[in-house]
């Protein structure tokens, strides 16, 4: 199934029959005249590694090693994969080894080294395999000379040039070039078509920009091709009809036009992956009857126009469909169900509508939000005993929530019309997971039975009408991380009644705005949290690292990840990922009362905190200081007194503050994040003065009498102070953007060698979506960090204008 098990069962393959028999040389046992190995040649092996550090080496891996001949004695096989580091050179004893059939250097650390020439002289070479090293440069003409070579792996490096002039390589059957930076257009005359052995090939992840030559279909023996992630464009030629071996073709993420390429002759095909292209048209039926596939997806084209009917699907093998974000209209059509062995299907984002029709019993997975379903949550589901995944999100389904579906693993519902009591639904085993029926019109209190949940990890029933109290049972479940209870109608304390700490340790997320919550909080509330404990990375990275956690897959086919309104630095983020390295708080909107809880300055993991709104009174406490990764802080509309702590000028990160409305006073601490917050957010305290605000804390005190020379150095300090107040949010924002980039190969490379398409193309999806808004993100923050720095420049040049003007006179 996946690459990696293809190609080394190729490889052991090629082993038994072309390399054996002969003689195994462990790498740290090699004593030359103990098997049958030249001496020389033994000699040569040991000099070649000796030219590396090789301290990384797995000693207990018997996989590497080295092979000799028994009747020659020459070296004829040498695998050190996960190894080596250090530059290969031209004149490595490598070289010397001209009787090597096999060579497996993989996953070895041969830094800025370029693919040498000398490979060349390996002219006996079956097998070689350079794969995840960073080799550098184009691929060398000589490698034409290794005319025996039926195996050539050169993925994960970062080879660069066009497709690389390989016309004499007649026995080549496996061909990886997958993530290089390979370039330019594959020409009709390309030596790629003469490669007529080939039966695999993979040019995925690369550069390449070209139409699609109709050469590929010459390579008749094609088993499994991959063009994905190139800008491949135009229509796909009509003759890769004649590929008929074609087991798996991947094709997503270029730049194809046209209507979907007829493959119904390729009656092997199994896995057949277009997303992500600019396809128009219908959905042939003969797509859908080719009696072997097994998986389609088709996501982010734009197939809008209607289904062709297959005459019947019941001999259909589709397994996995994933039609999202095509722009289809209308009603499902009803054979689609009818599929006989279908079990995950993905419809989402999309303009379906009408009821959802009754789902094949063999159903596991159903994605169909940001549709516009109407009708109830199918009854039919209930007998769906293998469904586990159930999003019906952004719908407009009415009545209530099934009770059946209380054994779903993800049951998400989030954004329709449901309305009635939430149920007693749960029962003893249930495996829910995730739980969310947010903006509905659910009324009645949280049902109890959740306690049966106890793998349940997020629960978020906001925007409805739940009556309840504060469910200070749910701390029972050892493993909630979400707790989102925004905007119902919950009452009384969120305090435990023996004013101890929360008892919720894995709690990460715990959202309780917009409800009638009352009394104070006890100043050790916080100390039981697990987010106090987690380490930040120091670049920045928790804002984007990605928590297995989650998400979940299986066999890359089912996946789903969990999402939320993330409310942030006054902005709401539709459908931000949840990552469990963030923490975020937001009690506003209450009648909470008393001090802060000290205990507050425990939650290091603490993105956003949000008291705003709430009947707060004492002082700001001074351990907020200690939030380092504190980017959003909102105290307005209590009744704070004191001032504001010079502490918080530790908090690099802050990008919004927000103190308006309180009874603060003295000077606003100065320099940098907070003088660059907007003067609305120190509005309404009567007793602060100092920048932002145009109250100078001089003036409302003792004026001092100050000379001119002082004043000016207190200007440039202040400039000073804006330089320093933007430098965090512009290293912050590039911190995002280059955890971004650095990100995106590793794990794509992971992901395609695992052979989880779909994986791998959520992953993508998923990865654009957050590149987006962190993008967008970060435009706005530019723009709002330079409007502040204008300001407060504009500001500050004034006031000490006029100050220098009164002292003066
Ligand atoms: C080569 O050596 C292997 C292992 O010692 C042995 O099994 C095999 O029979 C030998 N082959 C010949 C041709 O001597
Ligand atoms: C070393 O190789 C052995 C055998 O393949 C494997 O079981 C072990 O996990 C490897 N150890 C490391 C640290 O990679
Ligand atoms: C590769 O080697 C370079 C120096 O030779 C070193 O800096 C780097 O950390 C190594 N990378 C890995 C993954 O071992
Ligand atoms: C290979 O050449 C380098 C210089 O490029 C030299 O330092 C090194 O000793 C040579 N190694 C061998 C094995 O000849
Ligand atoms: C490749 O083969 C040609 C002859 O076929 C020979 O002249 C040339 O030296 C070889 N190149 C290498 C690098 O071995
Ligand atoms: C291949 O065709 C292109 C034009 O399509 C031409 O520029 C190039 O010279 C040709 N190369 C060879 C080796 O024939
Ligand atoms: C390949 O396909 C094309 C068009 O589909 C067809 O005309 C041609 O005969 C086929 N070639 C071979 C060799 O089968
Ligand atoms: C499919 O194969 C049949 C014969 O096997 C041939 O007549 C037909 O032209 C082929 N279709 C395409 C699109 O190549
Ligand atoms: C469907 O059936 C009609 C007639 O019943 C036939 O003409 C047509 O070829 C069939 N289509 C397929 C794809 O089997
Ligand atoms: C719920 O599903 C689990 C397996 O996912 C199963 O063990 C358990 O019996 C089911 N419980 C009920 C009440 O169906
Ligand atoms: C848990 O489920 C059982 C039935 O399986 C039920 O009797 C019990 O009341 C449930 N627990 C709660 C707290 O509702
Ligand atoms: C909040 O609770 C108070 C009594 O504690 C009640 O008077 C008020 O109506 C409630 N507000 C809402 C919106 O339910």
């Amino acid at each position: 199934m996946s690459g990696v098990l293809v190609s080394f069962h190729f490889i052991s393959l090629l082993l038994l029959c072309c390399v054996s028999p002969s003689s195994l040389l462990r790498i740290d046992d090699l004593v030359p005249g103990l098997v049958s190995c030249l001496p020389q040649q033994s000699q040569a092996f040991t000099l070649f590694k000796n030219e590396f550090e090789t301290r990384g080496c797995n000693h207990s891996d018997n996989s590497n090693g080295v092979w000799c001949d028994n009747t020659t004695g020459a070296v004829t096989k040498l695998q050190l994969t996960s190894c080596l580091s250090g530059t290969l050179k031209p004149n490595s004893s490598l070289f010397r080894l001209h009787q090597l059939r096999y060579l497996d250097l993989s996953s070895n650390n041969f830094s800025s080294s370029s693919l040498l020439s000398e490979f060349g002289n390996l002219n006996k070479l079956e097998v070689l395999s350079l794969s995840f090293n960073s080799f550098i440069g184009e691929v060398p003409s000589s490698f034409n000379n290794l005319s025996m070579l039926s195996y050539l792996g050169l993925s994960n490096n970062q080879l660069t040039g066009s497709f690389p002039f390989l016309r004499y390589l007649s026995k080549l059957s496996y061909l990886d070039l997958f993530n290089n930076h390979f370039s330019g257009t594959l020409n009709p005359n390309s030596s790629l078509f003469e490669l007529h052995q080939l039966i695999t090939l993979y040019l995925s992840f690369n550069n390449f920009i070209s139409p699609v030559p109709s050469q590929f279909g010459n390579l008749k023996k094609l088993e499994v091709l991959s063009l994905s992630n190139n800008g491949f464009f135009g229509q796909v030629p009509p003759t890769f009809s004649n590929l008929t071996s074609l087991t798996r073709l991947f094709f997503y993420r270029n730049e194809l036009t046209g209507s979907l390429p007829l493959v119904q002759n390729l009656t092997n095909l199994h896995d057949l992956d277009l997303s992500y292209n600019h396809f128009t048209g219908t959905i042939p039926s003969t797509l859908l009857t080719i009696p072997t596939l097994g998986y389609l997806d088709l996501r982010g084209n734009n197939l809008a126009g209607s289904f062709e009917v297959p005459n019947s699907s019941t001999s259909s093998r589709l397994q996995h469909i994933d039609l999202s974000n095509n722009g289809i209209k209308g009603k499902v059509p009803a054979w689609l169900w009818e599929l006989p062995r279908l079990s995950s299907m993905d419809l989402s984002k999309n303009s379906f509508n009408g009821a959802l029709p009754n789902m094949p019993l063999s159903i596991v997975s159903l994605s169909a939000w940001g549709n516009s379903f109407t009708g109830t949550v199918p009854l039919s589901l209930c007998s769906r005993s293998s469904l586990m995944v159930l999003d019906l999100s952004y719908n407009s389904f009415t009545g209530s929530v099934p009770i059946c579906l209380s054994n779903l693993t993800y049951l998400v519902l989030r954004k329709n019309n449901l309305e009635g009591r939430l149920q007693d639904m749960f029962h003893t085993g249930s495996s829910l997971r995730t739980f969310d029926v947010g903006y509905n019109q659910l009324h009645g209190k949280l049902p109890r039975s959740l306690l049966n949940c106890s793998s349940l990890k997020f629960l978020n029933i906001e925007n409805n009408k739940i009556e309840d109290a504060f469910p200070f049972w749910l701390k029972a479940l050892p493993n909630l991380q979400v707790l989102i209870l925004r905007s119902n109608i919950f009452y009384g304390p969120i305090a435990p009644p023996d004013q101890g700490p929360l008892a919720f340790p894995q709690l990460h997320i715990f959202e309780v705005s917009d409800n009638n919550f009352t009394r104070s909080l006890p100043a050790n509330y916080f100390v039981n949290w697990k987010a106090s404990s987690l380490q930040m990375s120091e670049d920045g990275s928790i804002y984007m690292g990605y928590e297995e956690d989650s998400s979940f897959s299986m066999n890359g086919y089912y996946t789903y990840q969990d999402s939320i309104d993330l409310r942030y630095k006054g902005l709401v983020m539709e459908q931000a990922k949840v990552l469990s390295s963030y923490a975020t708080i937001d009690f506003s909107g209450n009648k909470l009362e008393g001090e802060i809880p000290e205990s507050i300055g425990f939650l290091k993991a603490l993105i956003a905190l949000n008291l705003s709104n709430n009947a707060f009174t004492g002082h700001i406490p001074l351990s907020l200081g200690n939030l380092k990764q504190l980017a959003s802080l909102d105290l307005s509309r209590n009744n704070l007194s004191g001032t504001i702590p010079n502490e918080f000028k530790a908090l690099t990160f802050l990008a919004y503050l927000n103190v308006s409305h309180n009874q603060l006073t003295g000077e606003i601490p100065q320099g940098t994040q907070i003088t660059g917050q907007s003067k609305s957010s120190f509005e309404g305290n009567a007793g602060l003065c100092g920048l932002p605000l145009q109250e100078s804390c001089a003036s409302t005190s003792v004026p001092p009498l100050q000379d001119v020379n002082q004043e000016e150095e207190g200007e440039v300090l202040s400039w000073k102070a804006v330089a320093i107040g933007y430098a965090p949010g512009l290293l912050f924002g590039l911190a995002l953007g280059q955890v971004i980039a650095s990100y995106k190969p590793k794990w794509l490379a992971k992901l395609i060698y695992q052979g989880s398409i779909s994986t791998l193309c959520r992953t993508i999806y998923g990865l654009v979506t957050k590149q987006f808004l962190v993008i967008s993100f970060f435009v706005m923050f530019l723009c709002n960090e330079v409007c502040i720095c204008i300001h407060s420049i504009c500001i500050r040049t004034r006031n000490s204008r006029r100050n220098v003007n009164t002292s003066m006179f």
